[in-house]
């Protein structure tokens, strides 16, 4: 079975086509970056138009790179939620159509689901069950994976996600759009000399806290003498304070759950801090540890082509009509 996956549930449009039997045939992306960049964050409106631009072109060039026809589909799957309405509509509109007219099945996925599955790309897939913590831009999850579609959260944020604690940090920084990666790079010539709070962490639970964090930081900066490097030490410390937290609550996950294999996905998953740090607990925990590549860690059409391979083959469809979640529960 060959799927061909859309995602424009925010500011990158992704195109990509999967097969059962070659795996991830081609991917293509469209990063919006630019034109939201001017504004320091994402327009919804700008986001809608600049994915119905793009789409159709992206479409082509996916199937051409998979060196396929419409002939060759077997379905389409599209990410139906969460996400910007207007924008995940434009994804939804043309996967639907697109499945329509080549007779294929079509399937809405959860953006969430697609960033979970997307380590089962990778050269050495974790087998279920795992633990997986999904950290984007507007989620921060722990959740226990039994099987396809069968997760239990088991911890979550109560307020801000961790890619948004980052996104805000950035802004507080005065550092350009988007936060995350800025605020990384900064942080490598910085000291961690602040003692910022890690939230949550002598109580016990999974849950997450990071807006506290975000006041801590801006409090910092009223406060502290200035000098040359003082962003930059913010902005470690702010790094470290996050991937400590995280590394803690996946910690007390694993040995709650029992579960030994640990999944780490979303865009803040492409933080290399954290990355290290998470390898170094699992080691400690004789835990494996399973990361997307980078490029797969933030918003990609292969995650959503992938997983909607995985429940077309299942046998799954979406009934007919077109809709799209702002907010849908994993
Ligand atoms: O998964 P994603 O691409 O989009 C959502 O579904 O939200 O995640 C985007 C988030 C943003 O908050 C961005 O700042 C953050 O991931 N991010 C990072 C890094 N790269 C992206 N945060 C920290 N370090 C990074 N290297
Ligand atoms: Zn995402």
């Amino acid at each position: 079975m060959r799927v061909l996956g859309i995602e424009t549930s925010c500011d990158e449009s992704g195109v990509a086509v999967y097969d059962g039997e070659r795996g991830l045939m081609a991917h293509v992306l469209h990063s919006q970056v630019d034109a939201h960049a001017v504004y320091g964050g994402v327009v919804p409106e700008l986001a809608s138009r600049d994915h119905i631009r793009k789409l159709a072109p992206l479409v082509r060039e996916a199937l051409a790179a998979a060196d396929c026809g419409p002939t060759d589909i077997d379905g389409v799957a599209y990410t139906a939620g969460p996400g910007l309405v207007g924008a995940l509509l434009v994804g939804a509109s043309l996967g639907r159509s697109l499945a329509w007219a080549w007779g294929v099945p079509s399937l809405g996925v959860h953006h969430m689901e697609g960033h979970l599955l997307a380590p089962l790309l990778e050269d050495d897939p974790p087998e279920f069950p795992f633990l997986a913590l999904l950290v984007s831009g507007g989620h921060s999850q722990l959740v226990a994976v039994e099987g396809l579609g069968r997760y239990q959260t088991v911890g979550q944020s109560i307020d801000d996600a961790a890619g948004e604690a980052f996104d805000k940090t950035a802004k507080l920084l005065g550092l350009p759009y988007p936060g995350g990666p800025a605020l990384a790079e900064l942080a490598e010539t910085g000291t961690a000399r602040f003692d910022f709070p890690r939230p949550l962490t002598r109580k016990p639970g999974l849950d997450f806290s990071f807006s506290g964090l975000k006041t801590a930081v801006a409090y910092a900066l009223q406060k502290a003498e200035p000098s040359p490097t003082l962003k930059a030490d913010i902005a470690r410390s702010f790094e470290e304070a996050v991937v400590d937290t995280l590394v803690l609550k996946c910690r007390r996950a694993i040995r709650q759950t029992g579960l030994r294999r640990l999944v780490i996905a979303g865009g803040v998953g492409a933080n290399r801090r954290l990355r290290r740090a998470m390898a170094a607990m699992c080691e400690a925990q004789d835990a494996s540890l399973h990361f997307p590549r980078p490029e797969f860690c933030t918003d990609n059409g292969a995650m959503i082509a992938f997983a909607g391979y995985c429940r077309l083959r299942a046998g799954e469809v979406t009934p007919p009509g077109i809709s799209a979640r702002a907010r849908w529960r994993l």
